[in-house]
């Protein structure tokens, strides 16, 4: 959504549009398979697909309907069940859950109040109702967990019944492996951004010696090469903690790769295919990444490299909302919204580029930076301390751009996703980076 809407009209349609598309993709992620499958735990890191259906549910009445319209709550019974802070994920499906239709018919429910309470809601008087932040905050809920759910279907066995055509091959991209970012300040962050999370705000300078990023992501291909040389048998190249994973996971590959007739395959929603040279690696931990990085004689970007990378214009020196200016995303800017069930090829989206010509930096995969995942200086935890704070510390690292299964609505250049750097099932690439010399800045 544009910073700039503030007609309660708009705002409510822009609200509304929202809910509505995320609802469409929480359906269609939860009648894609029989009951059963819903109910299963497919992974001990992912919940069952009922438990995300009415936590969705639930975290809408809790913030629409209790918070916003001061109702009572509906079924208070449940809350505990679904509050993700009390139950850990392998503990869920042990829950007394909501069978599937239950569930369906809960968030249905709240649904149909939420959407009156949307209504009538003036969008002025608390932080909650401003600008229709808790909708946006919803909306953006549902868009993660439909994310989640989607990396659950991506665990399973089986084939599913997800579909979706593959991005459109563009031409081979044929520019330079990386671009210099000039040093000099920027503002990292939003203040202004309305449906932005706490953890991306205040708005804020940041000095940023100059530095090389690369134009795209990096791909298979390129991985590929690294695994050749003998990446994961030489110690040279891990973080110790990175060592210990490897060696004791007895990991060779990205997640769902394995080796068969001398060429890669992988697993990928159901179906076996040989590894895509051309598309950015996904499945990576962050180690996986920082490993190759020391490999290729680089290193990952920092967190505000990567933002600066993705924001600053050069000739406006100012920030931006994404890298190609301050408009909402295009299906011809960037892959996002599960509109694909694959990142793009590297290079692809040339409408989506940043002023200096980064590629991809919005949709196709998560990508890892090297910064632990801290407080903004001047950060106030809203709108509850388990939304950002609680995770703030050296446990989590930073991902940042989105991903293909990531909707416009959960994405923006100061969007910060954040996990363990042992984490592989999540949508996960990355691009290098190097320090610019005093010859290259010249
Ligand atoms: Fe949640």
């Amino acid at each position: 959504m544009t910073g700039t809407v503030s007609d309660p009209d708009a705002l409510r349609q822009r609200a509304l549009a929202a809910l509505l598309a995320a609802r469409e993709r929480t359906s269609l992620l939860t009648t894609c398979v029989e009951e059963p499958e819903l109910t299963a735990q497919h992974s001990p890191l992912m919940s069952p697909l009922v438990w995300d259906l009415a936590h969705i549910g639930n975290q809408e009445e809790l913030w629409l309907l209790r918070a916003v319209a001061g109702r009572d709550a509906m079924r208070p019974e449940i809350d505990g069940l679904y509050d993700a802070f009390e139950h850990p994920r392998s503990e869920r499906p042990s829950l007394p859950l909501l069978a599937p239709a239950e569930a369906r018919g809960y968030a249905a429910e709240v649904r149909g109040r939420a959407l009156d309470v949307l209504q009538s809601t003036p969008f002025r008087g608390s932080p909650l109702a401003d600008a229709g932040f808790a909708f946006g905050m919803i909306a953006q809920h549902e868009q993660q967990h439909d994310e989640t759910m989607l990396i659950t279907h991506q665990l399973r066995s089986g084939p599913t019944a997800l579909t979706a055509p593959d991005p459109e091959p563009g031409p081979r991209f044929t520019g330079p492996s990386e671009v210099l970012v000039p040093g000099g300040p920027f503002t990292m962050g939003t203040s202004t951004e309305p449906w932005a999370l706490d953890n991306e705000r205040p708005a804020h300078h940041r000095l940023v010696p100059p530095f090389f990023i690369d134009t795209t992501p990096v791909t298979n291909a390129d991985y590929q090469r690294f695994i050749a040389d003998g990446g994961y048998t030489d110690q040279r190249w891990w973080a110790p903690a990175g060592w210990d994973m490897v060696r004791g996971n007895e990991l060779s590959a990205p997640l769902f790769w394995r080796r068969e007739g001398g060429q890669w395959l992988r697993r990928h929603f159901g179906t076996v295919e040989a590894v895509p040279p051309d598309e950015p690696v996904l499945h990576v931990s962050w180690y996986e990444a920082d490993a190759y990085a020391r490999w290729a004689g680089r290193r990952l970007p920092s967190e505000e490299e990567w933002e600066k990378a993705a924001r600053h214009d050069p000739a406006s020196d100012r920030s931006m909302r994404y890298p190609w200016g301050d408009t909402d995303p295009t299906p011809e800017r960037a892959n996002l919204g599960q509109r694909h069930l694959r990142p793009a090829p590297a290079g692809s989206y040339p409408a989506g580029e940043s002023p200096l010509g980064v590629r991809q930096l919005i949709g196709d995969v998560w990508e890892w930076t090297s910064s632990d995942f801290l407080p903004y200086p001047g950060f106030s935890a809203f709108p509850y301390r388990e939304y950002s704070d609680v995770f703030f510390g050296g446990d989590y690292k930073v991902l940042r751009g989105g991903a293909f299964s990531v909707d416009e609505v959960a994405c923006r250049g100061t969007f910060r996703n954040w996990d363990h750097p042992v984490r592989r099932q999540i949508f996960s690439g990355f691009r290098t980076a190097r320090d610019a010399g005093p010859a290259e800045t010249a």
